[in-house]
């Protein structure tokens, strides 16, 4: 089955605040929500410090690059639905609980009409 060509991923805080943006296919989940203004924990951007780590709570990912030979674990699957967003894409919509917090540079007013916000 061929995945969509974008995805929308929601990304959910331990406070429960939420917010929305699409992924376009064959690109990770890192990059395009730093393309949508949000600044996600992020290091070495290639599998490898677990910065990003993540709980994927719903839908699917793929990892979005070769592994690098120094990679040890399938960035998809590190077990118990944690996943590392520098190197995987969406193939379904998907709901994401980053363990690092996140912070939007873009004016949230100006957002709505690509993301939701929170519970309003
Ligand atoms: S940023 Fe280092 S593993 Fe994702």
């Amino acid at each position: 089955m061929t995945p969509p060509e974008r995805c929308t991923v929601t990304l959910i805080s331990n406070t429960q605040e939420t917010t929305s943006f699409v992924c376009p296919s064959k690109i990770s989940i890192l990059r395009a929500a730093k393309n949508a203004g949000l600044e996600l924990s992020a290091g070495c951007m290639q599998g490898r410090c677990y910065t990003c780590r993540s709980q994927l709570l719903e839908g699917t990912v793929v990892n979005s690059r070769s592994l690098s030979r120094y990679a040890t674990v399938d960035p998809a699957d590190l077990g118990n639905g944690r996943i590392l967003l520098c190197s995987v894409t969406p193939t379904t919509d998907v709901i994401v609980a980053p363990e690092g917090p996140w912070e939007s540079s873009v004016d949230q007013s100006q957002a709505r009409d690509h993301t939701s916000t929170g519970s309003s």
